[in-house]
């Protein structure tokens, strides 16, 4: 890739192209039997018994709240920095988001930041395993049995991450994906939930189809969050690749890392840290500088042709739909320190360094 270098890119090749085709050509574009396989491979793939294709990863969290009977009068821990559907969907079913602060090392919810909010109408949490590293799940879980809490993963940045020998999506109650174009894996748009639990896939499958039992009767009100089969064939091969592309990811990772190792030695970059035990898939490769820098970082980088992006650079708690006064020190840093740096997998170690070198340039 010469010139530009985007902020991301998915990797499309010859065996996408062959499977959209074949599926447009079958005539069967939805309803038909690509959703289906794609389910049974990615919940093999990520250990669980049942796994529910949808639309979008919003889908997924808010398919996964009204399957576990949360709503009006519940409250839901959720993280402030993150993506806003990480929230949006408990707002959608009638609950009220408790907002948890993060840890400023892994930027995921903070374990021991929860216990004081916890109150008898706590009834769920969303861990988010932000920028393809997962949350402190000993600890979540912890929290979650000793107070009858559910967890619901948002996994949508942390396809194939693991906890041990634990697959993200495999760890709570439910996980939810998404397969946005620019996410670890893509089907354009689209999403999944994956779960160990029978009733809650049921319920879920049956939500996502206007809430069409199994008599064919339209038993409760639904939505149509379906996945189409052009969508589904993509996921079959995209998952194929995933090992490989998040491969990718961490070597590209490792590069800037390394490059920026004298910088982060005299303090002046924070790189990102894998926590032992955990496997890091690097959906963002998330670099902190002082506030001050941070800015004119983001517009030098782009000026030399690459696409380095402010990370959140605000709470969800005080975006327009929430508006909520919740302080959270840590989230309020990383919202004014944090850049993301490119590393998806259609990046070489060339790229990397003219990345690396960019950087040093600016921020020396
Ligand atoms: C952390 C997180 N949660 C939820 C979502 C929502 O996924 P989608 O865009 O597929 O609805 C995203 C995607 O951008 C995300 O990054």
């Amino acid at each position: 890739m010469n010139g530009r270098i985007p902020a991301g890119k998915p990797v499309i090749g010859e065996e996408e192209e062959e499977a959209v085709l074949r599926v447009l050509r079958s005539g069967q574009l939805a309803a038909g039997p690509e959703v289906q396989a794609f389910e049974k491979s990615f919940a093999e793939y990520v250990g669980v018994e049942e796994a529910v294709a949808v639309s979008s990863g919003t889908a997924a969290i808010h398919l996964s709240l009204l399957s576990l009977g949360i709503g009006k009068g519940d409250k839901v821990l959720v993280s402030p920095y993150s993506f806003v559907a990480s929230v949006s969907p408990v707002l959608a079913v009638g609950a009220e988001p408790i907002f948890v602060d993060i840890d400023p090392v892994t930027y995921c919810m903070a374990p021991e930041n929860m216990v004081d909010v916890i109150d008898h109408d706590t009834r769920a949490i969303i861990p988010v395993h932000l920028y393809g590293q997962m949350a402190d799940m000993d600890g979540i879980l912890k929290v979650a049995e000793e107070n009858e809490l559910k967890v619901i993963e948002d996994a949508c940045q942390a396809h194939g991450a693991m906890y041990c020998d634990k697959k993200a999506g495999s760890v709570g109650h439910a996980g939810c994906f998404s397969f946005y174009a620019t996410k670890n894996m893509t089907t354009g748009e689209g999403g999944m939930i994956t779960t160990d639990d029978k009733e809650l896939a049921e319920t879920a499958r049956m939500l996502r189809n206007h809430g069409k039992g199994p008599q064919g009767e339209h038993e409760t009100c639904g939505f149509n969050y379906l996945m189409t089969d052009m969508e589904a064939c993509l996921g079959r091969v995209q998952l194929d690749k995933l090992d490989s592309m998040n491969d990718t990811r961490r070597r590209n990772a490792s590069i800037i890392t390394e490059e920026m190792a004298p910088l982060e030695e005299s303090g002046i970059v924070r790189t990102p840290v894998e926590v032992e035990g955990r496997k890091h898939v690097y959906h963002q490769y998330a670099l902190r500088v002082s506030r001050e820098k941070r800015d004119p970082l983001v517009f030098g980088m782009r000026k030399a042709g690459v696409d380095l992006r402010m990370g959140y650079d605000r709470p969800i708690y005080r975006q327009g739909f929430v508006d909520m006064d919740s302080p959270c020190p840590e989230t309020e840093s990383a919202c004014q320190e944090v850049v993301w740096a490119p590393v998806h997998p259609v990046l070489d170690p060339s790229h990397m360094r003219r990345i690396a070198w960019g950087l040093k340039q600016l921020l020396r």
